[in-house]
């Protein structure tokens, strides 16, 4: 449909459903409601649903609450997989949508691409491109699927087109938007420091580090994890380290008893604004996470990626991130090497904190080209 001869606005429905997805969409979706010819309706999964994993999210992020939540919690990979299918399908044929928008790689991601495929209903995959080359990981079993399926492709870094077009994606439909987490950090940051969370840890003027451990890899197996935190005890002797606990890796402590060194607190997890003011006010963050090796790049603090590969190499090759491998010697020796010679980055294309303005520019485009 063209937009020229169109009287209503376009309706996409924005999907969320973990931890992840809200700073994607928080703004993209305000920059929708700021322009008259979108309508933006959106729909959360359920797939993450503990307020600390979900509502404080859309509260520090000030979301609008979703028009949809298919509650669909958790679940094994098919069960929570099928059942996003089977209670995303009535919503879109309710609310016959333009486009259902996708981000990043979670269940909910590929699930919801697959059922609007199947409707004809158009997809838009932000984030799109990202390739871990490594197929253990269920993420990049989603990144594969849903870009295969997507109709106009969004990405974050040129990495991300090169593997697109490896793949036989037709370049009119990709586009390098720039980065959708950071214009959250930006717009976020200096109210985030306000958050008080690193006076009431008393942290104000110390300098400490920030842990995240999530990854099935690093977590499910108790003698990689208690690798893992082995090294992470010895690096807080002489740093002390927070660590906010995802749910999942609190439920693999508790049930293996280690009892961690004292410089090594735990916290639970963080709302969006508490973590992003502990991060901006550390000096080193060891993660396993995907979003805050962009993070920690954009802020130009230096970050230790507790894994062998990266979908995001930018954040190597241009940022402060250094892949630190997932044994206690490797991670021992990348922060030797950190603290002699701490990576000095630079921000790359596009992290701006303007992507949400480059994604409609696209979509526009999109839809003014699209044939029907
Ligand atoms: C999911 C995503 C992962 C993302 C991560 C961010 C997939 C395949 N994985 O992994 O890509 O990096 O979110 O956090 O989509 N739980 C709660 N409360 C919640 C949600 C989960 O307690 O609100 C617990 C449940 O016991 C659940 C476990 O955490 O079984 C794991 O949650 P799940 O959504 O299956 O995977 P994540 O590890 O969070």
């Amino acid at each position: 449909m063209r937009l020229s001869t169109i009287t209503m606005q376009t309706k996409i429905l924005c999907v969320s459903g973990a931890r992840p997805n809200f700073m994607k969409l928080a703004p993209l979706i305000r920059e929708m409601q700021d322009d008259p010819a979108f309508n933006p309706v959106l729909v959360h999964t359920g797939q993450h649903y503990d307020d600390r994993m979900a509502g404080q999210f859309f509260r520090d992020l000030k979301m609008p609450p979703p028009a949809h939540n298919l509650e669909v919690g958790s679940g094994s990979h098919a069960q929570q997989t099928a059942e996003i299918i089977k209670r995303f399908e009535p919503v879109v044929l309710s609310e016959q949508p333009h486009a259902v928008l996708v981000v990043g790689d979670v269940n909910s991601t590929v699930a919801c691409a697959l059922v609007a495929k199947k409707l004809q209903v158009p997809v838009v995959h932000v984030e799109a491109g990202l390739r871990s080359f490594d197929r253990s990981m269920p993420e990049e079993i989603n990144r594969v699927l849903t870009d295969a399926i997507s109709d106009l492709l969004l990405v974050t870094e040129e990495s991300g087109r090169r593997n697109l077009l490896a793949e036989g994606i037709a370049p009119q439909r990709i586009h390098l938007v720039g980065n959708l987490m950071i214009d959250s950090l930006r717009f976020n940051v200096e109210t985030a420091r306000q958050s008080g969370i690193d006076v009431r840890l008393g942290l104000s003027d110390r300098r400490f580090g920030l842990v995240t451990l999530h990854r099935p890899a690093n977590v499910d197996d108790p003698d990689q994890l208690r690798g893992i935190l082995g090294a992470l005890a010895e690096i807080a002797k002489s740093c002390p380290l927070y660590f906010p606990v995802h749910p999942r890796t609190r439920a693999r402590i508790e049930s293996m008893q280690f009892s961690t060194a004292a410089a090594l607190t735990l916290l639970e997890p963080l709302g969006y604004l508490d973590f992003l003011c502990l991060m901006s006010r550390s000096s080193i963050v060891l993660t396993d996470s995907g979003g805050i090796q962009e993070e920690t790049t954009a802020l130009g603090i230096p970050c230790l990626t507790l894994r062998t590969n990266t979908e995001r190499p930018v954040t190597v090759e241009e940022g402060t991130n250094i892949l630190a491998g997932t044994t206690p010697a490797s991670i021992l020796k990348a922060w030797d090497q950190m603290n002699a010679d701490p990576k000095i980055g630079r921000i790359p294309r596009y992290w701006d904190g303007a992507a949400a303005g480059r994604c409609l520019a696209a979509l526009k485009e999109f839809f003014a080209n699209s044939p029907n």
